[in-house]
């Protein structure tokens, strides 16, 4: 059966990959593409994959023809799908998942942020089985997972430890844009490379582990290779690992085309290429901000939705030559000390302590630029 995919985020890092495999995939057909304001990279892409929808969320200016935006232009790009593929960056992510859950879409989620600030919006979906993940150590563990029995005695997530990983301590609070961006071995977007570095990532991480696999010990082992994409520890004491070179179209393909596995070999790998395999623990000190987010994460509540809405606005100074590296860690924690958390019951009090925290967030990067 041919299932229709809608691409949301079809202009960024994950979308323009999820492209290619729909393309290669015989089983895949594009149903639509959503982008923020890339216009021309979208208009690119409606030409060479001519899906029933293509849509912008945030039109610069005129909106070329047969491109829709506005109002409910979420529902418009979901609706007809089988699977939607959330590639969105952000927290702006969140909306579009609680409408596959409403109409009970498939959900292959990359957008993690969905899972940190709106975790427990989607507990019941995750529990149904209607959400499927896309990041690479939460797929790892996913298929792992598939067929054992449970309990599990723990997962490991693996971080390559992001650009920053040789930086020496001394150099890190000033470490250029350009430096932070050159991540060793994932070619990813903006935002997520920074937070690798920073290790907000892994913290983000953290927390969508907790949601898609429940009350489990999680650990995180620092594996600057990337061969490893994560470790079940079974009750027997064994272990389970998924390994192969990062490459993205892996956990993608597997998530799009779930349950079937149709394959196509989109991957030409080789033991003999990987070298040796490193493992060792993470250095908590280096990356404070690991940390605080966890804690975030820990404590439930708004509070995960603070940490990210902080991050999101750090990170954009940072890109932006505002604040300095050093800085972003020092944003998170500020707000976090003055947040007074909420409950979180629906979208609404998310977007609430979102807007809130970003305020904050936004007083505090004026104060150090
Ligand atoms: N990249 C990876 O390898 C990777 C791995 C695991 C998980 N993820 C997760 O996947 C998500 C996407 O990451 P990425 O690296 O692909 O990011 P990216 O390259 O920055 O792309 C982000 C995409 O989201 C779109 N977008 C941003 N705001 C939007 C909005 N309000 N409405 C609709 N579309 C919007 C962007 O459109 P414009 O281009 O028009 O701005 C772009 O298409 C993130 O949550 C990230 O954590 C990524």
């Amino acid at each position: 059966m041919i299932r229709k995919v809608a691409v949301l985020g079809s202009t960024g890092s994950i979308g323009t990959r999820a492209l290619e495999i729909i393309e290669a995939c015989p089983d895949l057909e594009l149903h639509s593409l959503l982008c923020n304001s890339n216009i021309d990279l979208l208009m690119k892409q409606k030409k060479l994959y001519a899906p029933s929808v293509t849509a912008i969320a945030s039109p610069g200016g005129v909106c070329p023809d047969g491109v829709i935006t506005g109002q409910g232009i979420l529902e418009k790009v979901i609706d007809g799908a089988d699977t939607v593929l959330n590639a969105i960056v952000g927290s702006a992510g969140l909306r579009a998942s609680l409408i596959c859950r409403d109409l009970g879409i498939t959900l292959a989620l990359a957008n993690k942020e969905s899972l940190v600030v709106g975790g427990e919006l989607l507990r019941a979906y995750i529990t149904a089985g209607g959400v499927i993940p896309v990041d690479s150590e939460h797929s790892t563990i996913f298929r792992c997972l598939h067929r054992e029995p449970r309990p599990v005695r723990s997962i490991t997530l693996t971080a390559s430890g992001g650009s920053a990983r040789d930086i020496p301590a001394w150099k890190l609070q000033t470490a250029g844009v350009d430096e932070i961006l050159n991540h060793p071995t994932w070619a990813m977007g903006a935002r997520i490379t920074v937070d690798s570095a920073t290790m907000v990532n892994k913290a983000f991480e953290v927390i969508e582990a907790r949601w898609l696999f429940g009350e489990i010990k999680i650990d995180v082992v620092v594996h600057p290779q990337s061969i490893v994409h994560s470790f079940v520890r079974l009750e027997d004491g064994s272990w389970k690992a998924l390994m192969g070179k990062p490459d993205m179209k892996v956990p993608l393909q597997y998530a799009l085309q779930y349950p079937d596995r149709i394959l196509e070999v989109i991957s030409d790998d080789c033991p003999l290429d990987w070298g040796t395999l490193e493992f060792s623990e993470l250095d908590r000190q280096r990356y404070p901000a690991f940390n605080l987010v966890v804690r975030a994460g820990q404590d439930g509540k708004s509070w995960p939705v603070a940490a990210n809405a902080a991050d999101e606005v750090a990170v954009a100074a940072f890109l932006a030559g505002k604040i300095r590296f050093g800085n972003i860690t020092a944003v998170i924690e500020e707000v976090l000390a003055g947040h007074k958390a909420c409950e979180i019951s629906d979208l609404e009090t998310v977007m609430k302590a979102d807007r809130e925290s970003r305020f904050e967030a936004e007083r505090i990067v004026r104060r150090l630029c």
